[in-house]
Parts: structure tokens; C-alpha cells; sequence
């Protein structure tokens, strides 16, 4: 909606209306699409002032450290909702009642086996791949067998492949854990709830099936939860821009689970563990406090600040209480990690550095801590990152593909050489 106007004063050149709009909350936004009539652009690297697109999905804001998918906030759905049902609030944009999520859930269990063809993929990974690496091959490749639904503009086609994807993450990921552990990998179990399937695909084996336990299986879900969707970010633009150019929709998570890969962004929580084994003990922590700080040195505090927050990352609050309930169940006491983290925190949070920038801990800080204490290896914390934002990313490529979109295609600032001509290679200098 726009009812304000921004006016560009250009030296030289006729001012420049460009309306504002408003959305139902958050700040005004400035609509720059006129400029490129007047041969100019905008320059920002990065995206730190750029709205890419307009979203009902999810609103954060940074300054407050609030989350809210379709207005309900993070907390209140970590607490009273569960993984699937936060999945159809994001895909629907309502929470169900009773009998839509009964129908729901009656709909993902029916996805969650994959072909068996798929299985053969795995054989041409090293058992030493990194599950990313693996997780971006298999899952591109479901393009290759779903040939029945991978019409965009079909909207049937659309849900059907998201919920194909929400359904058969948790197989995949499990599948990529029991390859690399030389284990057969297991079926899924639609008698059990979401979570609890992921978790006795990861650990049970054919020969020895044992009962998952609830609090295990309520933390992942939470974790599940907090992950889902997180608006604009690194992976979930790169699905939209991905998907803007009509790729099919498992391509199109490929290439968000590539760019969730990168240590600043859902690497980070496989980063923290790695970075905590690096410090190893409390006398250490001064030594990486200044090297965070040293910005001659390219170590950063894995774990803290985030481009968007500058407050507390309400899914780190959620999560360190979980932590604290998983250590609780499995009996971990003073668990020397978590006491590192805790020290390391605490530091970072008196620290004039980290005040100064509002470095606050980010989901990342404790979600290694709780997913190793579950068992998980830290080579797939990304992986549980990457299967619990499938939901997002492909409610944001429906999103963007349910009214009219256009291409991402954004410009740049030239700064390389002029037009010039190629010299014969004898005449070169
Ligand atoms: N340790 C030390 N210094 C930091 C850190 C850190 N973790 N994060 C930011 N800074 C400094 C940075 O050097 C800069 O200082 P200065 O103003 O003196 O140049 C200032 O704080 C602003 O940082 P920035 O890099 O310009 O901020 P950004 O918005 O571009 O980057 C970030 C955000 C998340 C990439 C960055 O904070 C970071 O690399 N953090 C560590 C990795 C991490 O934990 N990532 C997970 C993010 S949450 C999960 C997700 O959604 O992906």
C-alpha cells in the first residue's frame, strides 16, 4: 500500500517521486522500480536496505527480537504447536484445526518413502562426504522422479511437491547419516509422529529397534519448529531466485540447501561445536575473544550476531531452555561443552566489542549442543537445519509463484575496464 512519497533530488536532473509503502507492520519501504527509467540503479551489496520481495509468511523484527510466522509468535508455537502444524501454518497461512491437521499429517505420512531407485544414488558418494555435499546431490535429483507434478504454474502440481519435499527430508537426511556409517538404512514408520520417525530412521538399526524417547523426540520437534522459516535470508532468497526462473521445485531446494551450507549461515551451528573443540577449555577463551575482535584475523565468534537481530534471537531463547531439558533427560550433568559455551557467553556479553555491535548468541549457539547430546553427529546439524527449512524455503517458492513474479535479475556497478580492443597476440606487452 502506498500512501507517502520519498522525492530523489538528482544533481542536475528532474526530482524523483518514489512511493512508500507500508506494510501491516515494520518499516516503510521505499519504492526505488521507477529509477531504471531514468538510467540510474541502486547500489546495494549485500542487501542491507533492499526489500526483495513482498511476504506474508513471516516478520522479524531485529531490534525488538521478535519472530512471528503468520503473526503467531516463535515462543507460543514452540510450546503449543508441533513441527506440522507450524509446516501448515507456513504453507496456509492458518493454523489447522483438528480435522485439517489429522488430514495433514494423513497426507506427509503418505509422501515419506522415497523410490527405491533413489537408494542407488548414495553408492556414488564416498562414505566420507560431507552429508551437505550428499544432501544437495539426492535432493536435486528428485527432480528426476516426480516427472508427474513438476508443473509450476499448476497449483496442485505446487502442493503436491511441497509436500512431497516436507515429507521425504527426514528419509533422505537419515539415509545420508546411515551411508556414511555403513548402516542399512531404514524405512520410515507412519505410525510414529514426525519427529520420533526422523529419530528412529537416524538410530534404530533392522536388527535392534528401540523405543525413542519423548523428550528426545519433543526437543527435535521444537528444534524442527524453530528452524522453519526465517524470511529473507541467504537460502530462502536464493530458492525464490532460483524458482524465479520457472527450475522445478526440487532444483530449487537444491540450491537453498547449497547456500545454507556456508558457515555464516546454517553452517554455523556445525561452526560452534567445531569452534568450541578448538577453544577446548575456559583459560582459552580470552585468546579467541581477541582474535574474534582482531580484525586482522578472519575468526569470528561462531554463533553470535546475526544481520538481522540486534537484540536476542528469540529461537536461541527457546533453545537453551531445551538444552537444559535434554541434558536434564539424558542425565548430563556439568557437561564441560556446555559449560565452555555458557563462560564463552557470558564473556561476549559483558564484552564492549559484542555490546558495542549487539552480538547476541543466535540459534546456532545451542542448537549443536542439544543435537549432540541427541547423538547426531556435528557433520549433519546442518543437514537437520537444511530438513527443517524445506518448509520454508518451498512456502516462500509457492509464495512468490501464486501471484505475478518477475525473474531476479539484479544489476551491478561496473568498475572494470572500458570498451577496448583485442591486440594480435605478437603485438601484446
Ligand atoms: N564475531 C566477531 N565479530 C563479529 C561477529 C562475530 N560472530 N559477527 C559480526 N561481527 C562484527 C563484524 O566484524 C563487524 O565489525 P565492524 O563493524 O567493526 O567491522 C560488525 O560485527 C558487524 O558485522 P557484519 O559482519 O557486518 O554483520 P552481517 O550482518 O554482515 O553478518 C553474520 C551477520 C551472521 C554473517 C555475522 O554476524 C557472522 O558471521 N556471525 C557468525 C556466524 C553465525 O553465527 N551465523 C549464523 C547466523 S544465525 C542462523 C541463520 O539464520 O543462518
Amino acid at each position: 500500500m502506498a500512501d507517502k512519497k520519498a522525492q530523489l533530488i538528482i544533481e542536475g536532473a528532474a526530482p524523483v517521486e518514489l512511493p512508500i509503502l507500508t506494510g501491516t507492520v515494520g518499516p516503510e519501504v521505499i519504492d526505488v522500480r521507477s529509477l531504471t527509467s531514468t538510467g540510474r540503479f541502486t547500489f546495494d551489496p549485500g542487501f542491507m536496505s533492499t526489500a526483495s520481495c513482498e511476504s506474508q509468511i513471516t516478520y522479524i523484527d531485529g531490534d525488538q527480537g521478535i519472530l512471528l510466522h503468520r503473526g503467531y509468535p516463535i515462543e507460543q508455537l514452540a510450546e503449543q504447536s508441533d513441527y506440522l502444524e507450524t509446516c501448515y501454518l507456513l504453507l496456509n497461512g492458518e493454523l489447522p484445526t483438528a480435522e485439517e491437521k489429522a488430514k495433514f499429517v494423513s497426507t506427509v505420512k503418505n509422501h515419506t518413502m522415497v523410490h527405491e531407485q533413489l537408494k542407488t544414488f548414495f553408492n556414488g558418494f564416498r562414505r566420507d562426504a560431507h552429508p551437505m555435499a550428499v544432501m544437495c546431490g539426492v535432493v536435486g535429483a528428485l527432480s528426476a522422479f516426480y516427472h508427474d507434478s513438476l508443473d509450476i504454474n499448476n497449483p496442485q502440481h505446487r502442493e503436491i511437491s511441497a509436500v512431497r519435499l516436507v515429507a521425504k527430508m527426514p528419509t533422505l537426511a537419515a539415509m545420508v547419516y546411515k551411508y556414511s556409517m555403513g548402516q542399512p538404512m531404514m524405512y520410515p514408520r507412519n505410525d510414529l509422529t514426525y519427529a520420533e520417525n526422523f529419530l528412529h530412521m537416524m538410530f534404530n538399526t533392522p536388527c535392534e529397534i528401540k523405543p525413542i524417547s519423548p523428550v528426545l523426540a519433543k526437543a527435535m520437534d521444537k528444534i524442527f519448529i524453530l528452524h522453519a522459516d526465517h524470511e529473507q535470508n541467504a537460502s530462502t532468497s536464493t530458492v525464490r531466485l532460483a524458482g524465479s526462473s520457472g527450475a522445478n521445485p526440487f532444483a530449487c531446494i537444491a540450491a537453498g540447501i547449497a547456500a545454507l551450507w556456508g558457515p555464516a549461515h546454517g553452517g554455523a551451528n556445525e561452526a560452534v561445536l567445531t569452534m568450541l573443540d578448538e577453544i577446548g577449555d575456559v583459560s582459552n577463551i580470552d585468546t579467541f575473544i581477541a582474535k574474534a575482535k582482531d580484525k586482522n584475523d578472519p575468526f569470528k565468534l561462531m554463533g553470535f550476531g546475526h544481520r538481522v537481530y540486534k537484540n536476542r534471537d528469540p529461537r536461541a531463547t527457546v533453545m537453551k531452555q531445551t538444552c537444559d531439558e535434554v541434558l536434564k533427560e539424558l542425565g548430563i550433568k556439568n557437561d564441560p561443552q556446555l559449560e565452555l559455551a555458557m563462560r564463552l557467553e557470558e564473556i561476549a556479553l559483558t564484552d564492549p566489542y559484542f555490546i558495542e555491535r549487539s552480538l547476541y548468541p543466535n540459534v546456532d549457539f545451542y542448537s549443536g549442543i542439544i543435537l549432540k547430546a541427541i547423538g547426531i553427529p556435528t557433520s549433519m546439524f546442518t543437514v537437520i537445519f537444511a530438513l527443517a527449512r524445506t518448509v520454508g524455503w518451498i512456502s516462500h517458492w509457492k509464495e512468490m509463484l501464486s501471484s505475478p513474479y518477475k525473474i531476479g535479475r539484479p544489476r551491478q556497478l561496473y568498475t572494470g575496464k572500458p570498451s577496448r580492443d583485442v591486440v594480435k597476440l605478437e603485438d601484446r606487452k
